[in-house]
């Protein structure tokens, strides 16, 4: 098992790598019947894309191709197959650092699991954040998914660099962060001095990501080891450069007492619902309705000109290396689109799991048109 598929009814297989000729999606198992265009994809590649301001300079249009699953305009419920070519592609820079693997990113563990000739060192490869740009795809589809159950998956940088960032407490302020450069709520000077004091040192910023689902129906998640929590624990995890996953209130219970680390139970339309915010939106794994509010920690990006040990693997002589090249001053910036993304495809797993949606036909009607459009409202035009 290679690890390159993630989901059980709703399954997104990413493929390609940083400086390979294309990257993309298969996304299988997404019901027939549902309005999909390149455009719905590219609004949300948009706002992972580099080249926008504090990111990578290397100029990717990430241009969506639908190959197959849809028909009039429409998923038929095949395999959705999306190609993203590489556009803008310089391997000149690696050619210098490929016997030296940079600390902090994947070089030293590709070349020890599949050995040094067999590896593509170009960029990262396959362990680029380029790599990312799948999950968005997939991401996109299993947002439109979701419409249909009324839920809206967001995103923001609550944590730049050791300082603090705005939370949202309703749909329509996460959605705002879509149309931020830094995809922070407020504060956008002080993000914007972190990062370029950051850039003039030649050093990275990490952060941390909070993402918020809210509409999502009680019932999600199985018992015992496919809890909601640890399939969005995993997906969260498996990004590239996150070093951290909160649920709720997260690390800070458990320096809590139990008198104030419970959330109540309270009456609200006739509904017993959790009234805080502590668990995250989830009992026993399991949604119960509400919000789910999860955390992701990212590190600072570990490609920059100040020097680190690291070994020459043909001499097996220790030196410093500086990496040049086009990186990202801060991940989590980029981050926020792929971690909205995992959230939204383990939703739309379980909520196919759950027999909240079924897996072979949608009706797309003008409330789930309506939830979409809310995405669109907040999308930023380049
Ligand atoms: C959207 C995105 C962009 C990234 N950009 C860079 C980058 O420009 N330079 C870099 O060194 N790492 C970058 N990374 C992180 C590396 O891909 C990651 O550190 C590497 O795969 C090693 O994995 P690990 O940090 O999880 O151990 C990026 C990650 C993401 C999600």
């Amino acid at each position: 098992m290679a690890g390159n598929s993630f989901g059980t009814l709703f399954r997104v297989t990413t493929w390609g790598e940083s400086h390979g000729r294309a990257l993309g999606a298969v996304i299988d198992g997404c019901p027939a019947g549902m309005p999909l265009s390149e455009d719905d994809l590219r609004a949300e590649l948009i706002l992972r894309r580099p080249g926008r301001r504090y990111t990578t300079p290397r100029r990717e249009p990430d241009e969506p191709q639908i190959l197959s699953g849809v028909f009039s305009g429409r998923t038929t419920g095949m395999p959705i197959s999306v190609v993203v070519w590489n556009r803008d592609v310089d391997s000149s820079y690696y050619e210098s650092i490929r016997e030296t693997p940079r600390p902090g990113h994947a070089d030293l563990a590709y070349v020890k699991k599949y050995g040094y000739e067999n590896w593509d060192y170009r960029g990262g490869g396959r362990a680029s954040g380029r790599e990312t740009v799948g999950r968005v795809i997939g991401g996109a589809v299993a947002k439109k998914l979701l419409s249909c159950l009324g839920v809206l998956v967001t995103g923001y940088v609550v944590e730049l660099g050791g300082v603090s960032f705005p939370k949202a407490d309703d749909p329509e302020e996460a959605l705002r962060s879509r149309l931020s450069p830094f995809r922070v709520l407020g504060n956008e000077e002080e993000a914007e001095r972190l990062l370029r004091e950051a850039l003039s040192e030649r050093d990275s910023l990490g952060g941390v990501v909070e993402v918020v689902a809210w509409g999502v129906p009680p019932g999600l998640g199985e018992p015992v080891f496919d809890k909601l929590k640890a399939d969005l624990a995993k997906a969260m995890m498996s990004i590239p450069a996150s070093v951290g996953f909160e649920v709720g209130w997260g690390f800070a219970l458990a320096k809590a007492r139990g008198s104030g680390a419970r959330d109540p139970i309270v009456a609200s339309a006739g509904e017993p619902v959790l009234g805080g915010e502590r668990a995250g939106g989830m009992l026993g794994g399991i949604s119960v309705g509400g919000p789910i509010r999860v955390r992701v920690a990212f590190k600072p990006t570990s490609s920059i000109m100040i020097p680190e040990k690291t070994v020459n693997i043909r001499t097996l002589e220790e030196e410093p290396i500086r990496v040049p090249g086009r990186h990202d001053p801060a991940i989590v910036l980029r981050a926020v689109a792929v971690a909205e993304a995992m959230a939204a495809i383990v939703l739309a797993d379980h909520s196919l799991r759950a027999g909240l949606l079924s897996p072979v036909r949608l009706e797309w009607s003008a409330s789930c048109e309506r939830v979409w459009k809310l995405y669109e409202e907040f999308s930023p035009a380049s």
